[in-house]
């Protein structure tokens, strides 16, 4: 770890007037949930088709045994790591305003976090894809697929965003009001490659912010809009934030 740039961020960090983080699946991979990309990615285990939300609607049940498979026999127990808690703390003593992220996995939530934006949507809520009604997961019986609207006996879809679906309206809003009202955005654990998640950095950095950016590896980021690039996982350097921090 490079201390004097941990103090670098750090500071940044302690004088910032508005400090925004945006992550993505990289800051989970130590609560044990795998990322999409790479030699152990989700896409390579999983066919994304079942997450397409024409092939969901023809065939809901072949989704469902897949995504229950993937997502909601593992990630109930998952637990938020050092990371999560950090944030979660950096909040709370403000230091922190918000968090957006691109994951569904509920940990910012779990951690302790109150202003997240998910712009992919949670596994957390499952959603009437008939009357629109919104369910806790806790109230499905995933014994039975599909699950079925309590109210319209409808079919249930995660409310995570499936490809060729929209963003949802008021998290992408919220998200891009963020980032231009950023002076220091903290970008953990994401490589960013769809839209428009992409573009959020982007905007905090055209807004004057500057831009920390966490990740064990390089990314398109790190090259054009980074200004301190921290390598290392998340949990071990949001751990040495959090000291520098006194959190
Ligand atoms: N600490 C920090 N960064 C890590 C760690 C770690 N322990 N492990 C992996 N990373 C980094 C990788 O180097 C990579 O840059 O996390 C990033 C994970 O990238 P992706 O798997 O592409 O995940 P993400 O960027 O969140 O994907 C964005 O793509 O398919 C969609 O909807 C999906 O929300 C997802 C979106």
């Amino acid at each position: 770890m490079d201390f004097e740039k941990l103090e670098i961020a750090a500071n940044l960090i302690r004088k910032a007037k508005y400090a925004i983080a945006f992550t993505g699946a990289g800051i989970s991979v130590d609560s044990g949930i795998p990322p999409f990309r790479g030699e152990n990615g989700l896409w390579n285990k999983m066919d994304p088709i079942f997450l397409e939300i024409g092939y969901f609607r023809k065939k809901p049940l072949q989704s469902w045994k897949k995504i229950k498979e993937i997502f909601y026999d593992t990630l109930g127990d998952t637990q938020p790591n050092i990371a999560h808690e950090i944030l979660a703390k950096m909040e709370k003593r403000s230091f922190l305003e918000s968090i957006i992220t691109q994951n569904i996995d509920h940990l910012h939530q779990k951690a302790g976090s109150r202003y997240v934006y998910e712009l992919h949507g949670t596994y957390k809520q499952l959603v009437c894809t008939e009357c629109g009604s919104e369910f806790d997961m806790s109230f499905a019986d995933l014994k039975y697929l599909p699950p079925t609207c309590y109210i319209c006996k409808g079919i249930l879809k995660p409310d995570m965003v499936f490809f060729n679906e929209p963003i949802p309206a008021f998290a992408k809003k919220r998200s891009f009001e963020e980032a231009g009202k950023a002076d220091v955005l903290i970008i953990i654990g994401t490589n960013a490659e769809v839209l428009p998640a992409a573009e959020i950095p982007v905007v905090a950095k055209e807004n004057g912010a500057k831009i920390i950016e966490i990740n064990i590896e390089e990314t398109h980021f790190t090259r054009e809009i980074t200004d301190i690039y921290l390598q290392g996982k998340a949990s071990e350097i949001m751990k040495g934030i959090g000291e520098l921090l006194y959190l």
